[in-house]
């Protein structure tokens, strides 16, 4: 038995956050997410709606087989062959539940269903029982539930309650509710409609106005124990409830909302990269809790006082939802301080006057790059600035015809020049195999990405590459106003942060060793 304050985590990545433009995934995809969420932990996982596609009812079959500790849930609309579909996907699943659902609000019965109320509540009420014939864990929602007739919501659930629905959700479909208002009308459902104290009720909060965690929230504190959330906060428009922000909520402010969810929040920086991989759909850099940026500090005043006591920019810590570390991002704003404290992580132990020249050079390579990281920290501790490595002298790049080419000319790191050509699927790939065979280094990559920066006339291309490189993942970007150029800064960025780390690590050449 559920204690009363236990939130039950439905995520709904695989069919609400899937049925999203760029996030549709294979279902061998949905295994490996499934995997995923069982391990963070989540009760109920809605591993898609059978009856609307082939790929779904395999991917639900697929889940069944692999998954057991979670609720496995699949959508039916109130149709007898939807939730026939449903049951035969649900199949030797461990514990399955089946989710139907109706419109309930006034424009949607017009307009989409074209049915009077009575049609509606009598499809609930027969499909909730046939669900129920079924399985034993039937849940119901009430579509735009939060822009339906108080009066009609009631009955509609009551009728489903009374059928044997085992969870009651009323999702805001549309994003149109307030908090406020959200937490009345848990309030109002759980103390008024009959049979409502027998089952959960589950808020189901879309972001179209940005408050779907604000409204999840408050339907929690007006009675919900269950809340229908995605990870990243995907999901149909602006998306769902995002599992991270409300999990970390409820764990940060425990003393506020009294109540906990059961998941290994340690798991959520790795689920979200793991759903951001799958789909290729990005994360916002300053999305709360698994954005890049949520535990960086740039600006010289925070990076201070993050060295002084962590809880002066910080209200939870990085390891708790999977990340290493907070990031003192060094760049523009960082102060001397951060360098220091930087340079000794890294070893060093600097006289004052020392870190002064050091932060000096620090200064000048910010004018040039927005970012310093541990490789430039010791770039510049050996008077060695960039410019060692190879350079990019200049590169042709044309994509007429079938197939790309380029001609590129590089610097090597003794300045000599080096000219190369290769073809390519495009005029990246041309550009990557000529790079290639001009160092001399392979780069197998694990992502590249190009994103535009500043806008009008000051408009770059920032091009970042990530390579594998034995058990090491190596970054590199490049910034130009032509991508193809930034993305060869990037590439050579990359090889030569690798031929940098091979520098370091090799043993000294026999000729060099002095008794
Ligand atoms: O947003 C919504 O109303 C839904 C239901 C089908 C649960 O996703
Ligand atoms: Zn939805």
């Amino acid at each position: 038995m559920t204690a009363p304050d236990t939130i039950r985590i439905f995520d709904t990545t695989l069919r609400d956050g899937e049925q999203s433009p760029g996030c549709s995934m294979s279902p061998q995809q949905k295994v490996v997410m499934a995997r995923a969420l069982a391990e963070l932990g989540v009760d109920i996982i809605e591993t898609g709606f059978p009856a609307s596609s082939e790929s779904d009812r395999e991917a639900a079959r697929l889940i069944a087989r692999e998954v057991r500790d979670p609720t496995l849930a699949v959508l039916s609309r109130c149709l007898p062959a939807d939730i026939e579909a449903s049951a035969r996907a649900l199949e030797g699943t461990a514990r399955p539940r089946i989710h139907v659902f109706v419109s309930t609000s006034p424009l949607h019965r017009e307009h989409k269903l074209r049915m009077s109320r009575q049609q509606v509540l009598d499809m609930a009420a027969t499909s909730v029982a046939h669900a129920r014939r079924l399985v034993d864990d039937v849940e119901f929602s009430t579509e735009d539930g939060t822009r339906t007739e108080d009066d009609f919501l009631d009955e509609v659930i009551a009728a489903a309650i009374a059928n044997g629905a085992t969870t009651i959700n009323v999702p805001d479909t549309l994003g149109y509710a307030t908090p406020e208002e959200s937490r009345a009308l848990f309030q109002r459902l759980i103390a008024t409609v009959p049979g409502a104290r027998d089952v959960i009720f589950s808020a189901h909060c879309h972001n179209d106005l940005g408050l779907a965690v604000a409204n999840s929230l408050a339907a929690i504190e007006g009675g919900a124990r269950q809340v229908e959330c995605t990870i990243n906060g995907i999901g149909e428009r602006a998306g769902n409830c995002a599992v991270e922000e409300l999990a970390m909520a409820l764990k940060v402010r425990n003393a506020f909302y009294g109540v906990d969810t059961r998941l290994d929040t340690r798991r959520l920086v790795p689920t979200s990269q793991l759903l951001r991989r799958l789909t290729g759909m990005s994360v916002q850099r300053n999305k709360a809790i698994v954005g890049e940026n949520a535990f960086a500090h740039e600006s010289g005043i925070h990076q201070h006082g993050m060295l002084r006591h962590r809880g002066t920019y910080e209200i939870m810590n990085p390891s708790d939802v999977g990340w290493p570390d907070s990031k003192l991002v060094l760049g523009r704003h960082s102060g001397r301080a951060a360098v220091g404290h930087r340079l000794r992580a890294l070893g060093y132990t600097l006289e004052d006057a020392q870190l002064d020249q050091v932060f000096a050079a620090f200064k000048a390579l910010c004018e040039r790059q927005r970012v310093v990281d541990d490789d430039d920290l010791e770039a510049l501790m050996h008077g060695d600035v960039h410019g060692q490595g190879w350079r990019l002298a200049s590169m042709t790049i044309s994509d007429r015809g079938q197939r790309a080419s380029a001609v590129i000319e590089l610097s090597d790191p003794d300045g000599n020049k080096v000219s190369e050509s290769a073809l390519g699927d495009g005029p990246v790939d041309a550009l990557f195999a000529a790079l290639a065979s001009a160092t001399g280094v392979e780069l197998s990559l694990e992502s590249y990405q190009v994103h535009s920066v500043g806008i009008g006339r000051d408009a770059r291309g920032e091009a970042s590459v990530s390579v594998r490189h034995g058990e090491d993942i190596f970054d590199g970007s490049g910034t130009s106003r032509d991508i193809i150029e930034a993305s060869a800064l990037a590439w050579l960025d990359v090889a030569n942060r690798i031929l940098r780390g091979r520098a370091a690590t090799a043993p000294a050449p026999q000729q060099a060793v002095h008794a």
